[in-house]
């Protein structure tokens, strides 16, 4: 035992009141940089591995070394979307220069199907052929190169059928992947009925290529006892995992999955990384040789899934100051030849098919079409954007048909008192945040001067119009399929008191593992720099979710913060029986890299090392794990009614836009964005997250087009033919700020809110703005059809078709 020096109570803090975060989700701490600059969740730490990334030091897989006899992979895919396989001859491949081995589906020792949640996906083609660029076999040679010409020498025979591409056919014909799901509140077809005025369209929404500048990629090692170590660019290691063990017809235990970090994934490597590390490791396991697989730019454009296109039909009753009493929205989502993760991506179109406004009495029915295209997939925003876009579109054609602003209608239609209720019957808590954000960055924004002297440009300019739109966002947080709203982490601390933190999440560039560094720093009373954290594994945390629905910090840092404040609360247990002179275990506390215990005249200090060296002296484990998982969430899908979120955030954007309304060419002039986080978590890496998903959507609704050839063959399968937002894309004037004051009104991390996804839905900015300058050649009496993405062409063609309405 030995006696704690009691110090100078003037040379320290005065009594402080107990934070309340020891206790439970309180507010965020008054100072998150505390007095001596340690850095902790709230601060604006910049990203664990932000110099690494500009200097080129951190590792992606291709950084990875791999021994001098490791084999690379290449993929000979399908040239036809549909049909029958009826000739692969493979010879030629097999002798091939540098070739060591080929793979086809009669190889695979174990499943070959490879569906991450329902069943319909095969590794390779037995026989069916569903899409162009599906696997048919696979070569492994001494060099990249010696795979790629290998593949050219296969002899490929389909018997050709026609392809299914259109979705809206699909539903007619009843090709789903899935069955159809309707969500209904009220008695809304005796509302649509009797409607006063019906405001009806249909609009078309495009897909989108994730783009991720690290493709998809991965390196399996064979190891002992029959298995593999995968270490794969990817948001689901715990799920790839599986699939491997299933595949190879071996254990979960035999198989580990690693992933230090992505170079993007955007929900394109939540469940689309599987395949590749599948093929790799039956290679692996085959030849015992380590075994990369890298899909080129052009394949992994043409094998992987992309954003779901939707086709989208409103017709809403409203009275005479557009306020919806009711309607009928059908969401038809284009899924590719697969159910993949379509189930849930066309629900959470449904669930956000009201964005921010109070539908009335309303039905929602969402249909999930299976195409001859890439099986579509999860990408920012889940199906959540293309199912808002629906209403957005509808507000702006209220706002023609009563002749008012849009703004002036979007709020009449916000959810408010005594409307509070969705069309899924959960009710949206903190509709004042939504009310008060918006009228906040009405301000901020200037959005009323701006409009009047934009309608006074637009009078007196026959050719260029400018066009204005504010749009809010109003985002559910939670997976919904209620088991994966749980998280795992797993924490050590060493003799030096330098802690290591291991959790289930991955990191994509969305500051996940900064965040969560953040969280057990200030759990500890330590520095960001105290703390470091390891790649994700499956033999650390198991049994994990996909990093997705937004919810890797607000999940795993639960779980990262269980861990931490279990081993403090044993520390302190240890420290209260360890030390002679009385340390009252009340109110101990961690702080600025000390332990504290007693107030004022008899406050005792213990540095965190010694503390950590004493405990581990004494026998007192210095390693916990922590879980957590979401409270209160549950939906009756056969009901279509329940509570899927936890909670919503919200945000909203101004954007404005000229637009040379002869040639389509436009330009986006402004943004004004105010976003809630609630209490942020990191502010700096959070703007990050709303400037990025603000530019991705951008991108979305404008320039970036898919296209396929009549065949079914994905013509934009390259950056020359697909074009995303560049430097120059980036509006002059882009104002980015959060909206503070307005803590979570839920017990998340420290009151935080997610951030990855619900800021990509502002860019509907940018399109509402786009159709509001279409408008003003009609004096803003008619509403354009503008389908997305509205490229140059399309926005020229819908001036070409409303012009005429103007006389
Ligand atoms: N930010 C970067 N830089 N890179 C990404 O791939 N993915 C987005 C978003 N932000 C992504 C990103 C998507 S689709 C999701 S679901 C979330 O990050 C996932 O991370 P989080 O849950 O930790 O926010
Ligand atoms: Mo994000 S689309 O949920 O990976």
């Amino acid at each position: 035992m030995r006696t704690l020096t009691k110090l100078d109570s003037e040379s320290r803090h005065a009594r402080r009141e107990l934070d309340d975060h020891i206790k439970g989700s309180g507010p965020l701490a008054r100072h998150t940089v505390d007095s001596d600059g340690r850095r902790q969740a709230g601060s604006s730490s910049h990203h664990e591995s932000a110099r690494k990334h500009v200097t080129g030091k951190a590792s992606y897989i291709d950084d990875l070394k791999t021994p001098a006899d490791a084999l690379h992979v290449a993929l000979g895919l399908s040239p036809a979307a549909f049909g029958t396989l009826t000739t692969l001859e493979l010879d030629a491949v097999r002798q091939a220069e540098g070739v060591v081995d080929v793979i086809t589906f009669a190889d695979v020792p174990g499943h070959t199907d490879i569906g991450p949640v329902f069943p319909g996906d095969p590794i390779f083609v037995d026989r069916d052929v569903s899409y162009a660029g599906q696997c048919l076999f696979a070569v492994a040679a001494t060099s990249f190169q010696a795979a790629r010409r290998a593949v050219t020498l296969a002899t490929i025979e389909i018997d050709e059928r026609p392809a299914r591409l259109d979705p809206v056919a699909a539903v007619e014909q009843g090709e789903l992947v899935r069955p159809t799901h309707v969500q209904e509140r009220g008695d809304w077809q005796a509302t649509l009925a009797h409607a006063q005025t019906l405001v009806e369209g249909t609009l078309f929404v495009g897909g989108q290529e994730h783009l991720y500048l690290e493709g998809q990629a991965c390196v399996v090692f064979p190891t002992e006892d029959e298995g593999v170590l995968v270490h794969t660019s990817n948001q689901h290691p715990s799920e790839t995992q599986k699939l491997v063990a299933e595949v190879l017809g071996i254990p979960f235990h035999a198989v580990t999955v690693e992933v230090r970090r992505m170079g993007g994934g955007f929900g394109g490597k939540e469940t689309q990384a599987s395949p590749w590390a599948c093929i790799a490791a039956i290679i692996a396991r085959r030849t015992g040789r380590a075994t990369r697989l890298r899909l080129p730019r052009t394949a992994d454009m043409q094998v992987t899934g992309k954003r779901h296109p939707f086709h989208n039909r409103y017709r809403l009753a409203i009275d005479e100051r557009g306020v919806i009493q009711g309607g009928d929205i059908t969401v038809i989502g284009d899924c590719g030849y697969s159910p993949d993760l379509s189930d849930a991506i066309v629900d959470r179109a449904m669930f956000h098919a009201d964005n921010a406004y109070s539908l009335g009495n309303a039905r929602v029915t969402g249909h999930r079409a299976k195409t001859h295209t890439a099986s579509n997939t999860a990408f920012r925003g889940f199906g959540g954007p293309q199912g808002m876009m629906a209403i957005e579109a509808a507000m702006d054609d209220i706002a023609r048909q009563i002749g008012e602003d849009p703004l002036t209608v979007r709020k009449r239609n916000f959810y408010r008192k005594g409307c509070q209720t969705t069309h899924y019957g959960q009710t949206v808590d903190q509709i004042a945040l939504l009310h008060t954000l918006v009228e906040k960055l009405e301000k901020d924004s200037d959005y009323w001067a701006r409009r009047n002297a934009m309608t006074a440009f637009n009078a007196s300019s026959p050719v260029i119009k400018k066009g204005l739109a504010l749009t809010p966002v109003k985002f559910g947080i939670s997976f919904t399929a209620q088991h994966l709203n749980q998280a795992g982490a797993l924490l050590h601390v060493y003799t030096d008191g330098s802690v290591m933190i291991n959790h289930g999440g991955t990191e994509m560039g969305q500051g996940l593992h900064t965040k969560i560094c953040q969280v057990v720093a200030r759990e500890l009373g330590l520095d960001l720099d105290d703390v470091r954290i390891s790649a994700t594994r499956t033999d650390k945390v198991p049994n994990t979710s996909p990093t997705a629905a937004s919810s890797g910090a607000d999940l795993n840092g639960m779980a990262a913060r269980d861990a931490a404040s279990r081993l403090r609360e044993r520390l302190f247990d240890f420290a209260a029986a360890h030390f002679e002179g009385g340390l009252d275990r009340e109110g101990m506390r961690l702080e600025e890299g000390e332990l504290i215990a007693g107030f004022g005249e008899s406050e005792y200090h213990l540095p965190w090392g010694e503390l950590v060296q004493t405990a581990y002296l004494n026998r007192v484990s210095l390693s916990e794990k922590g879980f957590y998982a979401t409270p209160l969430i549950h939906y009756d899908r056969s009901m279509g009614q329940g509570r899927p979120f936890y909670y919503f955030a919200f945000g909203a954007a101004v954007s404005e836009v000229s637009v040379d309304t002869l040639s389509g060419e436009y330009r986006v002039d402004r943004v004004d964005v105010l976003h809630d986080v609630g209490d942020a978590l990191n502010p700096a890496i959070d703007i990050g997250q709303v400037e990025g998903g603000f530019i991705q959507a951008m991108g979305w609704l404008t320039s970036e087009e898919l296209k396929w050839s009549d065949k079914g063959a994905l013509l934009s399968s390259s950056a020359a033919t697909y074009k995303i937002p560049t430097f120059g894309d980036l509006p002059p004037v882009f104002n980015v700020s959060l909206m503070e004051g307005h803590p979570n009104s839920m017990a998340s991390l420290y009151r935080s809110k997610a951030v990855g996804e619900p800021p990509f839905m502002l860019g509907i900015s940018v399109w509402s703005a786009l159709r509001d300058a279409l408008s003003s050649l009609t004096h803003y009496r008619c509403s354009p059809t503008l389908d997305t993405p509205a490229t140059p062409e399309r926005v020229m063609l819908a001036a070409q078709a409303i012009r005429p309405k103007a006389l």
